[in-house]
C-alpha cells in the first residue's frame, strides 16, 4: 500500500521526438559514439518516465563512398555490409540499454522518398541550382575523388604522403591539384582532372532565415557563435550531388547522378520516424513535422557536425516547407585517459571490449556524472572511472539498501512498517524532485548526479546516527528498527527513481525487490507503509581493477590484429622528419624573434586531422593564434597553461581554417613522439629567447 501522491507537479504532455546522430555503417561502435547514445537515452527515459509521448529514434547513415569502400574491402556489397554492421550495433545498443523506439537505415524507402520529395520541393522554389566543375577522377577506378582519397608531395616542403587540401607537416595549404606526384589513395592511380555537372542547394538563400534560427533558443549560445563566424562571411552554395559509382539514392530526373550522403542523412531521422509511425497506432509523422507543428524535435550530435544541422538541415527543412527542430543540442569528444580516442594510442575501444569485461551501467554513470550542457570534452580517466562508480553506487546507493533489507527480511517478514521516523529527511528527498527534473531537462546530468549523491549522503549520515544494528540487539525496540529499516528502503526506492534514466537495469531490479510495477517520477512524491518486499539481491557489484585492466589489454590486441591489415600506404601517413634545409647566414637566424608564449587556449580544428589552434601569449596587447600540427601528442587539454618558443616574427599566414600568426617549436620524430619545446619555470611571456 502507497500513500497518496503528496504534491504531483501538474506536467503538461509533450510529444517530443528525439534523435541521435545516425553512425555511419563502416566500423564497430567505440566508446567515444557511446557519449552521445548514453546521453541521448539517459535524456529520452527521463521524458517517458514524466510521462511525455517520448520517441526516440535513430538509424545507421548508409551511404557514401567510405561505406561502398568498406564493403569492398571485405568483398561483399554494400547492402551486405551495412546490414551485417546493423546487426551488430542493434546488439551493442541493447547491451548498453540504449533503448530506441526505431533503428533504421538511411537506405530504406522512406528515406529514398522523402529525400526526393525534399530536393524537388526545393528544386520548384528556385533553391536548386547546377554548373559544372572540374575535379580529380581516378581512371582507373572510374569514379571522381574527394579531397581526402587523394595524397601526394606537399608542393612547399617535399613532405610525401599529404593530403590533397593541407600539409600536415608544414602546414601550407593548397588545392589537390597543387600537390606533386598525386596519387588516388583508392587505386593508387594518378589522377586526372575531369569536368562533371553538379547540383547545389542555395544555402545563401536561406542567410537571413539562419541568423535568426540560430539565435532563437535553439542552439546555445556558444554554438550560435560558432556559427556567426560562416553566417557573417557570408554563406555558399552547398554541392549535394556526387557522380556514379556511388551508394546513394540517385536524383529524381537526372541519370548517373546522385545525392551526397549529407543531404539524405538528417532526412533519415525523418525516414525512421516514418518507418514507425506506419506501423504504429497513434503516432502521427504529419502532426511532428508539418509547419507549425506543437510536437518538439530534438537533435542530439558532437560538435564536428554542427554545420550540417544547424545551417544546411534547417534551411532544407524550412525551404521545402517542414518545421525546424526545436532545439540541437551539441556535446564535445571523449578523450581517455586525457588523449584523443586513437588507434595509433592503443585508446581505442570499441562498445564490445567493453561489454565483454565491464558492466554497462558503470559507463553510463561515470558519463552521466560528466556531462553538462555545454560543448566541453569529456575525459574517461579510467581510475577516476573506478572510484567514482565503486564510491556513488556501490558504497553510497546499493549500500543503503544492503544496510536495511537484511533485518526487514529477518525480523520483519519482508514486510515494511507504517512509519516514516525521518520525515525531515523525507521531505527533503521528495522536495529535490524538481530540481533533479529541471537537472535532466537541460542536460545538465552532472548536476543532477551531484544533487542524488548529496541526498545519499545524508540518509548514510542518517544511518550511521540512528544506528540500525545496535537498535537490533537492543531488548524492546522492535518498533524502532522496523521503522529506521522501513525509512531506509523508502529513501534508496527514492534514489533509484532519479537514478532510473540513467540506471535503467538496476532500476528493474531495484523495482522488483520493492514489489513495485515501476518506478515513475511522480512516485518520488509518496512512500511506500505496510508494503511486502523481495529478499534483497546485490544490485551493483564493484568495479574490479583486473577488469579494466583487462579490457584495456583487448582493445591493444584488437588494434594490433586490425593494424597487421593496414595498408602501407596508411602506415606512410605519419610525417617523417623534415629534410634538412639549405644552411643560412647568422644574420637571417639572428632575424628569428623568439619568444616565451603562454598557450592560455587550445583547441581541436574541425576538418583538421593533425592541427590544434593555439592561442598564446606573449605579453603583447592582443593573443596569438596559431595553428600547429601537434594533435598527434597533446589533447587540447594538456596544453593550456603551459609556456612554450614561439617564432613571434614569422609572416602570418592564411590558411583554411583562419590566419596563423606564427609558429610555436616542437621536437620528435612525429605521430605521437612529439614535443613542445617547454622553457623552464620563471619565464614569462614576450621574453626573448637567445
Ligand atoms: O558524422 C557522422 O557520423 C554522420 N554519420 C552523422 C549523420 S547525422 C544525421 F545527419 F544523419
Ligand atoms: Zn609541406
Amino acid at each position: 500500500m502507497s500513500e497518496q501522491p503528496k504534491s504531483a507537479a501538474a506536467i503538461t504532455p509533450r510529444k517530443i521526438l528525439v534523435t541521435s546522430a545516425l553512425p555511419y555503417a563502416n566500423g564497430p561502435l567505440h566508446m567515444g559514439h557511446l557519449v552521445e547514445y548514453i546521453q541521448t537515452d539517459i535524456w529520452s527515459r527521463f521524458q517517458k518516465m514524466r510521462g511525455h509521448t517520448c520517441t526516440y529514434v535513430c538509424a545507421d547513415d548508409a551511404h557514401g563512398t567510405a561505406i561502398s569502400l568498406h564493403a569492398e574491402k571485405l568483398g561483399i556489397t554494400p547492402e551486405e555490409s551495412v546490414a551485417r554492421i546493423n546487426k551488430e550495433r542493434i546488439a551493442d545498443f541493447g547491451d548498453f540499454h540504449v533503448q530506441f523506439d526505431n533503428y533504421h537505415s538511411t537506405h530504406c524507402e522512406e528515406n529514398r522518398e522523402l529525400s526526393s520529395a525534399i530536393y524537388l520541393a526545393l528544386k520548384e522554389k528556385g533553391h536548386i541550382a547546377s554548373r559544372k566543375i572540374v575535379q580529380a577522377f581516378d581512371p582507373e577506378k572510374q569514379m571522381f575523388l574527394a579531397d581526402r582519397y587523394i595524397k601526394g608531395t606537399c608542393p612547399k616542403c617535399g613532405a610525401a604522403d599529404q593530403y590533397g587540401d593541407n600539409c600536415e607537416v608544414c602546414s601550407a595549404t593548397y588545392s589537390p591539384t597543387d600537390l606533386k606526384d598525386p596519387y588516388s589513395t583508392i587505386s593508387g592511380a594518378t589522377p586526372v582532372e575531369k569536368e562533371s555537372e553538379h547540383f547545389f542547394f542555395k544555402l545563401t538563400d536561406f542567410e537571413e532565415f539562419l541568423k535568426g534560427w540560430t539565435r532563437s533558443g535553439t542552439i546555445k549560445d556558444e554554438t550560435a557563435n560558432k556559427l556567426a563566424e560562416w553566417l557573417d562571411s557570408g554563406l555558399q552554395d552547398w554541392d549535394i550531388s556526387r557522380d556514379a559509382p556511388y551508394f546513394g539514392f540517385e536524383i529524381p530526373g537526372e541519370t548517373g547522378k546522385f545525392f551526397y550522403v549529407w543531404l539524405d542523412a538528417p532526412i533519415g531521422y525523418m525516414a525512421s520516424f516514418k518507418h514507425l509511425c506506419d506501423r504504429t497506432e497513434g503516432l502521427n509523422f504529419d502532426e511532428y513535422w508539418e509547419k507549425d507543428s506543437d510536437c518538439e524535435v530534438h537533435h542530439f550530435i558532437g560538435k564536428d557536425i554542427v554545420n550540417f544541422h544547424c545551417l544546411f538541415w534547417p534551411a532544407m527543412l524550412s525551404g521545402a516547407d517542414y518545421r525546424t527542430p526545436t532545439k540541437v543540442s551539441v556535446h564535445g569528444y571523449l578523450t581517455i585517459n586525457g588523449e584523443k580516442m586513437s588507434k595509433s594510442r592503443g585508446t581505442f575501444i570499441t562498445a564490445r571490449t567493453y561489454l565483454d569485461h565491464l558492466n554497462p551501467e558503470y559507463l553510463r554513470y561515470y558519463y552521466a556524472a560528466k556531462l553538462s550542457s555545454r560543448v566541453d570534452d569529456i575525459d574517461l580517466n579510467t581510475d577516476d572511472f573506478m572510484q567514482r562508480v565503486n564510491s556513488d553506487l556501490v558504497g553510497k546507493v546499493v549500500n543503503i539498501a544492503s544496510r536495511n533489507a537484511g533485518f526487514i527480511a529477518k525480523r520483519f517478514n519482508k514486510i515494511l512498517s507504517g512509519t516514516d521516523c525521518a520525515p525531515e529527511l523525507t521531505k527533503a528527498y521528495m522536495e529535490a524532485s524538481e530540481t533533479i527534473a529541471q537537472y535532466y531537462e537541460d542536460r545538465e546530468f552532472g548536476k543532477a548526479m551531484r544533487e542524488i549523491m548529496a541526498l545519499a549522503d545524508k540518509a548514510n549520515a542518517w544511518i550511521d546516527e540512528v544506528k540500525p544494528w545496535v537498535v537490533a540487539k537492543e531488548e524492546g525496540k522492535d518498533q524502532e528498527l522496523h521503522d529506521i529499516c522501513s525509512t531506509g528502503i523508502n529513501l534508496f526506492r527514492l534514489l533509484m527513481i532519479y537514478l532510473k534514466p540513467v540506471l535503467p537495469a538496476m532500476a528493474e531490479k531495484a523495482a522488483d525487490f520493492l514489489q513495485v510495477e515501476s518506478l515513475n517520477w511522480e512516485d518520488s512524491q509518496s512512500l511506500l507503509f505496510n508494503h511486502g518486499i523481495n529478499k534483497f539481491k546485490p544490485l551493483m557489484t564493484r568495479v574490479e581493477p583486473a577488469k579494466v585492466d583487462n579490457m584495456m589489454e583487448d582493445a591493444r590486441k584488437l588494434l594490433e590484429s586490425m593494424a597487421d591489415t593496414t595498408s602501407k600506404k596508411e602506415e606512410k601517413a605519419e610525417p617523417a622528419i623534415e629534410p634538412l634545409a639549405e644552411e643560412i647566414e647568422f644574420d637571417t637566424f639572428a632575424k628569428t624573434d623568439l619568444r616565451i608564449a603562454k598557450i592560455v587556449n587550445a583547441e581541436h580544428v574541425e576538418g583538421a586531422a593533425k592541427l590544434l589552434r593555439l592561442t598564446l601569449d606573449i605579453g603583447e596587447e592582443s593573443t596569438r593564434n596559431v595553428f600547429a600540427g601537434i594533435k598527434s601528442a597533446y589533447a587540447p587539454e594538456a596544453l593550456i597553461g603551459k609556456h612554450t618558443v614561439m617564432v613571434a616574427n614569422l609572416k602570418p599566414r592564411k590558411m583554411k581554417f583562419g590566419m596563423s600568426e606564427g609558429m610555436v617549436l616542437a621536437a620528435g620524430p612525429g605521430g605521437k613522439d612529439l614535443w613542445i619545446l617547454e622553457p623552464h619555470d620563471g619565464a614569462q611571456p614576450g621574453m626573448r629567447v637567445m
